[in-house]
């Protein structure tokens, strides 16, 4: 594939710009002399239908959530209505700047306050900060407060975060960020947290307890309240990820189970495509206690003013310039007043039942190590399929059926791990197409192993050396200088 800048040579151009009314730079002393260009830029000279032939090529290269089935567990990609991406686009939400004065910016400031209100009640929490930018930025925001509330009560030599080996990848490294040492909890043959090593690690250097609820295994933790109620009894709070929502999503209320601190992944749960960098947003929901430490600005409504406080004295301060990614919870915002309480239940609902559905259907053909009701996501292995196939295999011959592979090798505690969430957004026809395909691919792994060795054969690239990918990235074009 050719980049823009393999076209120099072209002779087109790609607008018509209209006579010059300005003095011709480089004539005048309005420009320092260093700013002045002394050569031509070196961008391409393409008329308008070669610079939109490119990048309509370049668009079909790429498979995103519009193209078809994404089932990443995890990092869950689902269809979101587009009239949100209309909504956050508004005029008057898309022009406004964060610096306006709040008197001139009533209209956005409400959305702030009252979507803040929104994810409290959905969480069952006292308030909310709309302020990090994503899950893991979520999950250091909440780490912080937990710090800056032992502080402010003196209990310094709290220092230590317990973590199942369940949690999710960014759950140690937002506690190791915020100065925790983290110990690992060993999950029992359940896949569930085991009480006994929970208990025999709680004492008063334990800060707290970071739970992905539902895991990484996609199972819920039955025990919940007994395990806040044992933190909260050592003197330590309790972390939810509350990144896969989805799953209890209008049902259940991490406040009602202990939770102290919940943070949201608007971007998986919410009306917002999760990947490709972003922007994402991670609301933080929490307890009572922990409201005076929560970041500054403020939004409040001071009679029928919306307003921004920054005299919060035992803040942790700001975790992102202004507000937060304004148009990420803009669309999450128009997500939840257009499906309301009920649709919101619905939502959580059908998310799990295509995981069951799907879960059911191919642990015929694949194993599933953790076999039980799943929520949101399930974790089959590739181990045992044929000799000599690995997950990756099999996720590499997917793309030949046109779908996008599932999340691999994590989490850690399965081995071979195909991680797979379908979302409450898919139909029956595509779960059972996809079943179809994987039970294909189980037969050609016994039948001819090297088609599934030489995967994907019909994408634009083929297997690539991630190593070296890795190791040794290609950052810049060549210029020939
Ligand atoms: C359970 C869980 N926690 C945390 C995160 C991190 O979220 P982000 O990628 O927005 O930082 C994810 C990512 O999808 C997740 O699935």
């Amino acid at each position: 594939m050719r980049t823009i800048f393999d076209y120099q040579k072209s002779s087109g151009t790609g607008g018509i710009l209209p006579k010059l009314d300005v003095p011709k730079c480089g004539t005048t002393d309005l420009l320092p002399r260093e700013l002045i260009r002394r050569s031509e830029p070196r961008i391409p000279n393409l008329s308008e239908p070669e610079v939109v032939r490119h990048y309509t090529a370049l668009s079909k290269l790429n498979y995103g959530v519009d193209d078809g089935f994404y089932p990443l567990g995890s990092c869950t990609m689902k269809y979101n209505p587009k009239v949100n991406e209309d909504v956050a686009g508004l005029p008057g939400f898309s022009s406004v700047h964060p610096a306006t004065d709040p008197e001139l910016a009533q209209g956005s400031l409400s959305v702030v306050y009252e979507m803040s209100r929104l994810l409290a009640g959905i969480a069952g929490m006292a308030d909310v900060t709309l302020q990090p930018a994503a899950g893991a930025h979520g999950e250091v925001t909440g780490m912080f407060l937990i710090k800056r509330y032992f502080e402010a009560r003196g209990e310094t030599q709290r220092t230590r975060i317990l973590l199942p080996d369940s949690a999710h990848g960014t759950n140690p490294a937002s506690a190791a960020t915020a100065g925790f040492s983290v110990t690992e909890i060993r999950s029992g043959a359940d896949g569930l947290v085991d009480l006994n090593a929970l208990s025999g690690e709680l004492d008063d250097t334990v800060a707290g307890m970071m739970l992905t609820v539902p895991n990484t295994l996609g199972i819920f933790e039955e025990n919940i309240v007994k395990i806040t109620a044992m933190v909260h009894a050592a003197g330590g709070l309790c972390y939810f990820d509350g990144a896969n929502l989805n799953a209890f999503l209008g049902h259940a209320r991490p406040g009602d189970m202990g939770a102290d601190v919940f943070h949201f992944n608007l971007h998986k749960t919410m009306s917002s495509p999760h990947g490709g960098g972003g922007p994402g947003s991670g609301p933080v929901a929490v307890s009572e206690v922990l409201v005076p430490f929560l970041p500054v600005p403020r939004v409040k409504l001071d009679g029928e003013h919306y307003v921004l406080d920054w005299e919060e004295p035992q803040s942790i301060g700001s975790m992102q310039s202004f507000y937060g990614n304004f148009g990420v919870f803009l669309k999450a915002y128009a997500y939840i007043l257009t499906l309301g309480d009920e649709g919101l239940h619905e939502a959580g609902e059908n998310a799990v039942l295509n995981a069951n559905y799907l879960q059911e259907r191919l642990k015929k053909t694949y194993k599933l190590p953790y076999d039980r009701l799943c929520k949101h996501e399930f974790v089959l292995t590739g181990k045992g399929v044929a000799e000599g196939i690995s997950t990756l295999d099999i996720a590499k011959r997917l793309i030949d059926y046109g779908f996008h592979p599932p999340t691999i090798y994590f989490p850690l505690i399965v081995h071979e791990a195909l991680m797979i969430e379908p979302t409450e957004t898919e139909s029956k026809e595509t779960l059972d197409r996809f079943t179809e395909a994987l039970e294909k691919i189980a037969s050609e792994a016994r039948e001819d192993p090297q088609l599934l060795h030489d995967a994907p054969h019909t994408a634009p690239t083929r297997r690539l050396d991630q190593t070296r990918a890795a190791r040794y990235p290609i950052m810049t074009y060549p210029f020939g200088e």
